[in-house]
């Protein structure tokens, strides 16, 4: 499919520019500690790869890949894990990295199954945040941007499997 005009809403450098302040937030919060981030496949891929470069710290990578069984475009909170992490968790301090927390159910989710598996700390980091539906109450200990209720695109994120490659956030409308 070609790529089709998309229009902006989070442009390329206000996205450079907010991933290099999470990035000098976390060399500090973390920097005594065993950090790990787990990246949730596939929408958090391109902020994850940018943030890890930023850091000049000690830390390491993995991926978790979820799947929800819902309606399509919102997760119906029965949630599996399809790929689970390959390295033990046990004392490390686990920051998640999300593209976008909507209703939480994922989130959430994620959050209580690493904590059950021995870590230190589990953190949450989104590159977006979309409160308005918002389903479950969770935590989000760093956040990219807070967006209104609309379905985005790009810089990692799919409709439909198009547009992860955008280098900007954009939108569309469903
Ligand atoms: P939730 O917080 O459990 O509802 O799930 C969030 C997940 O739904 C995100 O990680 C995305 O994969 C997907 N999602 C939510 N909103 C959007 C959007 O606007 N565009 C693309 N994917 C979205
Ligand atoms: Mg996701």
């Amino acid at each position: 499919m070609p790529q089709v005009k998309v229009p902006v809403l989070i442009t390329r450098s206000k996205i450079k520019k907010r991933v290099k302040q999470l990035a000098a937030r976390l060399n500090r919060d973390y920097r005594l500690k065993h950090l790990v981030l787990i990246g949730v496949l596939k929408g958090s891929f391109v902020f994850m790869a940018d943030l890890f470069r930023c850091l000049n710290i000690p830390a390491q990578c993995d991926f978790v890949s979820l799947s929800s069984y819902g309606s399509g475009t919102t997760s119906s909170g029965k949630i599996k894990m399809r790929h689970a992490i390959a390295h033990s968790i046990k004392n490390k301090d686990i920051l998640i990295i999300e593209d976008i927390v909507d209703t939480g159910l994922t989130a959430s989710y994620l959050k209580n199954s690493l904590k059950k598996h021995g870590a230190r700390s589990v953190r949450l980091c989104t590159l977006l945040d979309k409160p308005s539906r918002r389903k479950k109450k969770v935590q989000l200990d760093y956040i990219g941007f807070k967006i209104p209720n609309c379905f985005v695109v790009g810089y990692g994120i799919d409709w439909n499997e198009h547009y992860r490659s955008l280098p900007y956030i954009g939108y569309i409308k469903t």
